[in-house]
């Protein structure tokens, strides 16, 4: 007898149905055809000890399971599930005529329970894209796919439970529909009035991300730069729910959703540690896995002690910092992960680290903080906007206990700014902010006045600015006059984004 079952593949973060047919007939022989991996083709001893847990019998006959389209490759555990769901169905010892109506996936251990897996969102998606009427995933990751409404999802703990299900004979009801909480805040536990003083620093940071512009921030160990980082999310607008669903999306395919997750409703941030791998940051791996600034995506992506990290991990930001999203190509495959997020960097001004520091004397060589702060490659430093010195505050300003503006007010500004962009762009594809405009876009939307014009050049031949400091500069002023709600870009606004291009003087020095 032949059965058809319903699985899927992931490709990058979107899902492929998959056909599973199943034939039985007289003979010995198992096949497993289709391009399977060597961990599909394991996937008869799981399932023959999984039978056995739970009093059903291997057919002692010849199998043949075909999995299409063909010419997609069938990769991992995850397929366990469909497969043992239709060797019953086709041998009779379920029942076959619901089988077809769902979506299965789940990995089996020999003892037939249901272990999670990787992608149940997306797969969910692609379930529901397809007209099924449900899935049926493995407990754990049933809270990703029931965030998709209009869709039965059947959260399974062993064999016996899929088995209940497809014979109308179990207790067990679909998961709830998971609701989204209605979040106020990006990150509740941080804000930024907690930060005293440094409200310069402040202040870069709000017009960094009214524009989303990437920062760099150099200062002293214990400056605060990791503590303003983390407060960035604060004052980035709430995701919206396209947002969301791509966010979880990506971190359902790397497998990072807890159990009780749901939606991601909150900005992401990302902090890794200097010694990451190349593949680690941008993704890849045997079965292809979104890296550190895929999971950035829509957030922040925070890269501390920026002159530490590996020379081809920081040249591989490129390309997403350009285009949003990242191409990996390995032997076996070629597929973009989206790759949108701020970048938020931190450095010390020099190897011992107190350049810049009020009290402390620093014990480098003028050269040696030359060579430090070069260590940064001019095409990185080209993609972002804003430079800022971190200065430690006075003891007295941090015991004051008078308290900042919270990080609410400073996000309504930034919201009025962004609407402002979005307006602007509205007619050109793929553009937001005021961060991704190019020079002709520059031309258009960034012209300063006369006052203005007259600032900047008198700024770029006495600081001895590079002519990529003169388009940064634009950029940032057009963020600065958006927060004033200014539709020219005026002296004073040009003034200001002048102070944010140190590391483009042509001295280097902060
Ligand atoms: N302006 C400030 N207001 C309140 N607390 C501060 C401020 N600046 C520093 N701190 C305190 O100092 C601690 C160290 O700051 P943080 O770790 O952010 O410094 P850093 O610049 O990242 O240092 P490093 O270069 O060593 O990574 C913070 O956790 C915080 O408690
Ligand atoms: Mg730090």
């Amino acid at each position: 007898m032949l059965v058809k079952i319903y699985g899927a593949s992931l490709n990058g973060i979107d899902a492929i149905k998959i056909t599973i047919e199943v034939d039985i007939s007289r003979g010995i022989r198992f096949f497993l055809v289709g391009l399977p991996d060597s961990a599909v083709k394991e996937s008869q001893q799981r399932i023959e000890s999984a039978f056995r847990s739970f009093n059903f019998k291997w057919p002692g006959k010849r199998i043949v399971i075909n999995m299409a389209p063909a010419d997609t490759r069938k990769e991992g555990s995850s397929y366990d599930l469909p497969i043992a769901v239709g060797i019953l169905a086709a041998d009779n010892q379920i029942c076959e005529n619901r089988a077809g109506s769902f979506l299965i996936m789940g990995e089996l251990s020999l003892d037939g329970s249901v272990k999670p897996v990787r992608g149940v969102l997306p797969i969910a998606f692609k379930a529901y894209e397809e007209g099924f009427n449900g899935v049926i995933v493995p407990y754990d990751n049933a809270s990703e796919a029931a965030v998709i409404k209009g869709l039965d999802v059947y959260g399974v703990k062993n064999l016996g439970e899929v088995t209940d299900i497809l014979n109308g004979s179990g207790t067990i009801s679909p998961f709830p529909h998971t609701i989204s909480p209605g979040v106020t805040s990006n990150h509740e536990d941080h804000d930024f009035s907690d930060v005293k003083g440094q409200e310069g620093v402040k202040r870069a940071m709000e017009v960094a991300a009214a524009g989303m512009h990437n920062i760099l921030m150099v200062g002293p160990p214990g400056s605060g730069k990791s503590m303003i980082a983390r407060r960035l999310p604060t004052i980035l607008p709430l995701l919206d729910s396209a947002e969301s669903i791509e966010t979880t999306k990506i971190h359902s395919v790397a497998g990072k959703l807890g159990r009780d997750s749901g939606l991601i409703v909150k900005r992401p941030f990302r902090s890794p540690h200097n010694s990451i791998t190349p593949t680690a940051l941008s993704g890849g791996g045997v079965h292809p896995q979104p890296g550190e600034i895929s999971l950035a995506h829509n957030g922040v992506l925070f890269l501390d002690e920026l002159p530490e990290f590996n020379r081809s991990s920081l040249e591989l930001l490129r390309q997403p910092l350009e285009d949003r999203k990242i191409s990996v190509s390995r032997a076996r495959y070629a597929i973009d992960f989206p790759a949108g997020f701020m970048l938020v960097a931190g450095m010390n001004p020099c190897p011992c680290g107190y350049y810049s520091h009020p009290d402390k004397p620093c014990v480098c060589s003028p050269g040696q903080v030359f060579r430090y702060l070069n260590r940064i490659s001019g095409p990185l430093l080209d993609r972002i906007d804003l430079h800022i010195e971190v200065v430690p505050v006075a003891y007295g300003k941090l015991s004051c206990s008078s308290s900042a503006e919270s990080s609410l007010g400073i996000r309504e500004r930034v919201i009025k700014a962004r609407d402002i962009q979005r307006e602007r762009f509205k007619e050109i594809k793929g553009v937001h902010s005021n961060a991704q405009m190019n020079n002709r876009m520059l031309n258009k939307f960034a012209y300063p006045d006369k006052a203005g014009s007259a600032i900047l050049k008198s700024a770029m031949d006495k600081l001895g600015l590079s002519a990529r400091a003169y388009h940064r500069i634009l950029k940032v002023s057009r963020t600065i006059a958006d927060l004033e709600g200014a539709g020219g870009i005026e002296a004073h606004h040009i003034a200001e984004a002048v102070q944010y291009r140190t590391l483009d003087r042509s001295d280097r020095s902060m």
